[in-house]
């Protein structure tokens, strides 16, 4: 099978195609990306000589390019997506040319050169916000709510890649996911803001007071949901991907870390809150449960451990990367999670 990933030179897209080369190796992976301050080519260092995997690099909305690279491809996974929530609010047109007009291209593209599979990564995101005292989850019955250019433009994207599915016939499959953390994901998200502020010595940032609640979803975990999709899911439908995370605030989060690195609450700094910031964020992934037994399979505290660790014996991969978080970072907000 050859497999065109799109962003794959991002935190989940090159975790996914290293999972994917390792346990499929009879399979041709090709990683279109663009290479923005999210795309790092280090995330691949160790496939890059790999006879299954080619690297093009190039912008999903580049219609000529994506119908080329698309030539004899089965299955497309498309992660490519500017996808900071921060970043949308201060430039939210990159957010609306990436993830709704560089979709439609991509989708335009699949039909064309008969692509027999076409997966969407989306984000729980698109649902909007639940209150915390909601006993009630997104599922992929929800309806779309959402809040920030980020989640608008996925939203439309969503829209538009089970408009092909209705309008064209395009056999597409979409996963729904919730806040992902793991290895190689950039310095500026929530988690790994935290862990590598802690290893330097520094404050770490938490907005407004601290009690914003995400589901937390460990990358390997969310990349066998989406392989179990690409196996066994059916054509046109949704899937719900979250972890098992049970209503942690994002100052628990914090306070977690900070115990798991040996250290006290008082690098702990309040900053001003994000506009507009989505209160809690809860999944109900039983379908993906049910119809393609598919669950996380470890703990949060589990996974958080793993991710400490693998960032604090990484530093080569993340110091280059810190300096311009902090340029950026203090141009937007400060910085939160997806
Ligand atoms: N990170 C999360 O918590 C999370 C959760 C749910 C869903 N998602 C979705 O998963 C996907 C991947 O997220 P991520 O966290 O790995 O993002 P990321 O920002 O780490 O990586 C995005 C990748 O896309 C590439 N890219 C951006 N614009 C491009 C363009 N125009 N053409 C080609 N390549 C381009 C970047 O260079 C980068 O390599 C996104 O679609 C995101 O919406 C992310």
């Amino acid at each position: 099978m050859k497999i065109l990933v799109t962003g794959g030179a991002g935190f989940i897209g090159s975790n996914f195609i290293l999972y994917w080369i390792k346990n499929h190796s009879e399979d041709q992976i090709v990683n279109l990306d663009k290479l923005t301050y999210a795309g790092n080519l280090e995330n691949l260092k160790s496939i890059e000589v790999n006879p299954n995997y080619k690297f093009v690099k190039g912008d999903i909305t580049d219609s000529e390019l994506v119908n080329k690279v698309m030539e004899g491809v089965d299955t497309v996974v498309h992660f490519a997506a500017e996808s900071h929530v921060d970043r949308s609010i201060s430039h939210p047109s990159d957010f609306v040319i990436t993830n709704v007009v560089g979709t439609q291209v991509l989708l335009n593209a699949a039909i064309k050169n008969n692509v027999k599979r076409f997966h969407h990564i989306s984000t729980d995101e698109v649902f909007g916000t639940l209150s915390l005292d909601d006993s009630n989850k997104f599922s992929e019955r929800t309806n779309y709510n959402p809040r920030s250019p980020y989640s608008a433009s996925k939203a439309a994207s969503d829209h538009l890649v089970r408009a092909y599915f209705t309008t064209y016939g395009l056999p597409i499959t979409i996963t729904n996911a919730s806040n992902n953390f793991g290895p190689y994901q950039f310095p500026e998200k929530f988690i790994p803001l935290a862990i590598t502020n802690i290893i330097e010595g520094k404050k770490v940032p938490v907005y407004g007071d601290g009690l914003y609640v995400r589901d937390w979803l460990y990358t390997e975990d969310h990349v066998k949901a989406i392989e179990a999709v690409l196996r066994n899911g059916k054509v046109g439908e949704t899937y719900c991907v979250g972890g098992v995370t049970e209503a942690i605030s994002n100052v628990d989060v914090i306070k977690k870390i900070l115990k798991i690195m040996g250290k006290n609450e008082s690098s702990i700094e309040f900053v001003k809150d994000r506009p507009g910031h989505d209160r809690r964020y809860a999944l109900d992934w039983s379908k993906i449960k049910n119809e393609l037994s598919w669950e996380p399979q470890h703990s949060f505290d589990e996974w958080l451990e793993e991710t400490v660790a693998w960032y604090k014996s990484n530093e080569s991969w993340w110091k280059p990367l810190k300096s311009q978080v902090e340029t950026d970072l203090n141009k937007l907000w400060g910085g939160d999670e997806e």
